[in-house]
């Protein structure tokens, strides 16, 4: 086994590394896979250039890290899917492969990657990994910015970390919707994305390190009035994407990009919409809630 983590950010280099001599279409063996999880425990985000692959390769590479989410967290019908249920189809394309209209709900939707989040946040057992394979480019833009929430942590004074520690969150993606003007939510929408819970601060189990889990899903606080709460999770977003704190990925055709929505967050850059852009992301799930630190102790408490 010869791989090898090359940094990608100069100012914060324990942030992005590009993964050499990786075959993730011929499967990885278990050292590797060992490897790659204290790579992205200390790094955040992994790049893997050259990764000519389909969607049971990304499936089953993607399986070596822990239970597979499917793709069920999108609050628009699952019926007409492109791709298989196993699979987050992150592409401006309809059933057929053709680009949508600039109208079309779907293409709307997704236009919510495009704010500051961490995937499925909304979910009361949230995202650990994302894998997201390019398949089909636009000439410009359409990059992803990740920003380093142990960085922007980190660089909190004190007292505002003293405040933030203790703080729970409820995100729901229609909270993130309505962000972007989306409000005529059916009765089974708002059942079915009530918001769940989850902690402002958490400690990552591998490298102990402490971040902020934001996400444009939060609406609320808990015991906190709403427009407070929103002001203040607004103000800490600002912070914590910083440039200092962001690296923003220049797709090649089959990069292959890992990142922990425990300590990053994503977003999608704008790209002329008429132009095909066609990725496929594989998620696999956390074990347990971010709130499971207190109620089950299963993870390391937060203060030790
Ligand atoms: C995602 C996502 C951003 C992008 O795949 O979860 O947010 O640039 N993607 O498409
Ligand atoms: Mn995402």
């Amino acid at each position: 086994m010869s791989l090898h983590a090359t940094p990608l950010s100069h100012s914060n280099p324990d942030f992005c590394a590009e993964i050499n001599s990786v075959d993730i279409a011929n499967g990885v063996s278990e050292a590797e896979c060992h490897w790659l999880e204290k790579a992205i425990e200390r790094y955040g985000v992994l790049v893997f250039r050259d990764q000519v692959i389909n969607d049971e390769q990304q499936y089953a590479f993607s399986e070596n890290f822990g239970p597979m989410e499917l793709a069920t967290g999108d609050v628009t019908a699952h019926t007409d899917r492109r791709l298989s249920m196993k699979v987050n189809d992150i592409s401006n394309l309809d059933k057929d492969g053709k680009v949508l209209q600039r109208s079309d709900k779907a293409r709307l939707f997704g236009l919510g990657n495009m704010l500051w989040h961490s995937d499925s946040s909304f979910k009361a057992v949230p995202a650990r990994y994302s894998l997201l394979s390019a398949r089909v480019l636009p000439e410009q833009g359409g990059n992803t910015q990740f920003a380093d929430m142990r960085a922007a942590w980190d660089a909190l004074e004190e007292d505002m970390q003293q405040e933030c520690e203790p703080l729970i969150c409820q995100h729901s993606q229609l909270f993130s919707r309505a962000s972007l003007g989306f409000e005529d939510f059916t009765d089974k929408q708002i059942q079915e994305w009530q918001p769940v819970e989850q902690r402002l601060v958490r400690k990552h189990p591998g490298s102990g390190r402490r971040s902020l889990f934001l996400s444009s899903h939060i609406g609320g606080i808990n015991g906190w009035p709403v427009p407070e709460a929103r002001m203040f999770i607004r103000d800490l977003t600002e912070h914590a994407t910083q440039p200092q704190f962001v690296y923003t990925h220049h797709w090649m055709p089959w990069d292959l990009v890992m990142w922990d929505n425990r300590t990053t967050m994503h977003r999608a850059r704008r790209y002329d919409h008429t132009q095909p852009r066609d990725l496929h992301r594989t998620t696999v799930s956390d074990e347990y809630s971010s709130l499971e630190t207190i109620q089950t102790g299963k993870t390391t408490p937060l203060r030790t």
